[in-house]
């Protein structure tokens, strides 16, 4: 007995220190720019990365950059979701990420579709004009067979999945899984939720008669084994991320709870893909309480921050290096000092 006692003593001893994320990091918005101009034009529509300032984010410890793609942009409608790709799109997507990953950083691949394509939801078998759960695994199973030997690409299989049902979401990503292994790629699957994949909601129904993630998400299989839950949060009244005032210091800790306490009840692990805030004390206050409740709660494995990329202009939670307001605030005073 005392043996037990004496070894638990031991491990509540070693705390924090051994906690931290393994990644930490920015998304790189540019290239879901505009979605309503399709195909849009590069450089002018949208643009993945800015190549200087990733480096800056390469050379501070930035090791991990979620980079936003349009579905179709990627897959246009004309020839419909799948595995048919307009390959300068491609070509440009991939030398941003090929850039980050020979420099030694970790890329999320991002479809910021809301699992949405050609106006409307992926799968919905009463809707004709839908693409279909096949499709989507089609587009994935390609993505992975071209990226299968890059051992830092993350496949993040949808951004912001919303107002569905959550079962659909459930099927769409098992899907992706699936063809996501069945090409033979092994790396890191991050798997997002109903309700804008929100941390706060993920416990509770999302939508009007929506089955709670927290109840159906449980059924994913990946014969990988390498999978974790995409959740995003932000801080203001609403949770929307528009607002530039939080609601406390404590409003992100609180909002991430309830999903944390799901995760260690079922051995799960999860990424803070999105979050974002104000640059002001109280929101400071709030990131930093954030991020370290993320390193002290094992679960939680990283975090990349909304938004660096280019063409933001002065959008306010921007931190582009040299461009954006938050690159002299947030960036200095919350993220930098989380980096792992
Ligand atoms: C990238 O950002 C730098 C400022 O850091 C700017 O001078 C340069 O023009 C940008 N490059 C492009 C292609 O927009
Ligand atoms: C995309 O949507 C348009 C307008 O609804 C429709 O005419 C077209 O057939 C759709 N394309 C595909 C591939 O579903
Ligand atoms: C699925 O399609 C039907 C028919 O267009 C539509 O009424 C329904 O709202 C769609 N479901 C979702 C979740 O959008
Ligand atoms: C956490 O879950 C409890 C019980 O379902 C609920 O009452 C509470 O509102 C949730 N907390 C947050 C911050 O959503």
């Amino acid at each position: 007995m005392w043996i037990t006692k004496f070894a638990s003593c031991l491990l509540s001893l070693l705390p924090t220190a051994l906690a931290a994320v393994a990644y930490g990091g920015v998304n790189e918005g540019g290239g879901s720019l505009a979605p309503e101009i399709l195909p849009g034009e590069f450089g002018v529509t949208y643009e993945f990365i800015n190549y200087t300032n990733t480096q800056y984010f390469l050379d501070n410890g930035v090791n991990i950059f979620r980079i936003t793609l349009l579905l179709e942009r990627m897959c246009p409608p004309a020839t419909g979701l799948g595995r048919t790709f307009k390959e300068t799109y491609y070509d440009e997507f991939i030398d941003a990420v090929n850039f980050i990953t020979n420099g030694g950083g970790h890329v999320i691949i991002d479809p910021h579709n809301y699992m949405r394509y050609n106006g409307s939801v992926i799968g919905n078998s009463s809707d004709p004009h839908a693409a279909t759960t096949d499709q989507f695994a089609e587009f994935w199973h390609e993505i992975a067979k071209r990226t299968r030997f890059n051992p830092r690409v993350v496949y993040g299989i949808m951004n912001e999945p919303h107002d569905m049902p959550t079962e659909l979401v459930f099927k769409n990503d098992q899907a992706a899984i699936n063809a996501i292994r069945y090409a033979g790629a092994r790396q890191l699957i991050l798997e997002p939720g109903n309700g804008w994949t929100g941390a706060s909601d993920w416990t509770q129904p999302s939508c009007e008669g929506c089955t709670p993630n927290s109840e159906v998400l449980t059924k994913i299989r990946d014969p990988g084994h390498n999978i974790a839950f995409d959740m995003h949060q932000y801080f203001d009244i609403d949770g929307s991320g528009t607002h530039d005032t939080c609601v406390s210091t404590t409003i992100g800790t609180e909002r991430l709870y309830n999903a944390t306490q799901w995760l260690k009840q079922n051995g799960y692990e999860a990424f803070l893909s999105e979050f974002g805030a104000g640059s002001n004390q109280l929101c400071f206050d709030c990131v930093n309480n954030v991020l370290d409740f993320l390193d002290e709660n094992d679960e939680w494995i990283g975090w990349s921050y909304w938004a660096a990329g280019p063409m933001w202009g002065d959008y306010f939670q921007s931190i582009e290096p040299y461009q954006g307001p938050e690159f002299t605030t947030t960036w200095p005073n919350c993220l930098k000092p989380h980096l792992p």
